[in-house]
């Protein structure tokens, strides 16, 4: 037997909390800057090596609603992070044909960061094989109030008839849209919580929590993470598929 895993063994769809940047710099008497400054420099790495693998979306939680409460400092620099990581990267999705996404009120952002990325999420439209979807002002609460919001919208204009009846027609207007469900969600820095991450999304998603804190966690601790995922056996509220005998070969 060959140790590749099979197409089904490897999750489509990998959504990262990463967390642990602030923890990460107190730990070394470093500003929590120091600790964001490091991570953006990880999702670098982590996002090109996205093209060679046979994982089409990664999700990365950037900032999230509850964010706006930390000191103005602080979100002013994660803001100026935003903006280098895209104009760094940019070049970097173009070569390797990944699609940027921006899921979460995009809107509410300051301007210098909502337009670079409506401009990178643009350009990058036509790419089909990997896709970068950053959660930015993103909650999962708000989301749902957001997509009630957009139904009644519709409904009340007319451009909807009856209210959606089926989770197939009601996920389109959550922020995620046509975009696939996480197969696996990693958060790093030992919390064993989601923060109102993609919770309706990740129903049925595969979770691994680690000690490691972001800045840290490097190959070798995705490579883990996807040997996790690998071994278990989702069973979406069905019964364990029965190994089913081998028909013996016909006598030629
Ligand atoms: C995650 O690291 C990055 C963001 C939330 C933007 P934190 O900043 O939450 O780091 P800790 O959890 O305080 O260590
Ligand atoms: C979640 O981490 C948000 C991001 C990683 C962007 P937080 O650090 O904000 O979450 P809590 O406050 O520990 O739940
Ligand atoms: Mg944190």
């Amino acid at each position: 037997m060959s140790g590749v895993p099979s197409a089904e063994q490897v999750p489509a769809h990998v959504a990262i909390i990463m967390d642990g940047n602030g923890r990460w710099a107190g730990q070394r008497g470093l500003p929590r800057i120091e600790g964001h400054r490091r991570g953006v420099q990880n999702v670098r790495r982590l996002v090109e090596s996205l093209a060679g693998s046979s994982i089409r979306d990664l999700t990365l939680f950037a900032f999230s609603v509850e964010n706006w409460q930390r000191p103005p400092d602080e979100v002013e620099a994660l803001m100026d992070l935003l903006v280098q990581f895209l104009r760094r990267e940019r070049r970097q999705l173009h070569k390797h044909r990944i699609r940027l996404r921006g899921i979460g009120r995009i809107h509410e952002l300051p301007a210098r960061v909502r337009e670079l990325v409506a401009e990178v999420v643009a350009e990058t439209a036509g790419y089909r094989d990997h896709a970068l979807n950053l959660a930015l002002n993103y909650g999962s609460r708000a989301e749902v109030l957001d997509a009630t919001r957009a139904i009644a919208a519709d409904l009340a204009a007319g451009r909807l008839a009856v209210p959606p009846e089926t989770w197939e027609e009601y996920r389109r207007y959550l922020y995620t849209g046509e975009l696939a469900d996480p197969d696996l969600v990693i958060r790093t820095s030992g919390e064993w919580r989601l923060s109102n991450f993609l919770l309706l999304q990740g129903a049925y998603a595969e979770l691994y929590f680690c000690e490691v804190p972001w800045p840290e966690f490097g190959p070798e601790h995705f490579q883990a993470a996807l040997a996790s995922y690998a071994r278990r056996e989702r069973r979406f509220g069905r019964v364990r598929a029965p190994v089913l005998p081998v028909a013996p070969a016909e006598a030629v």
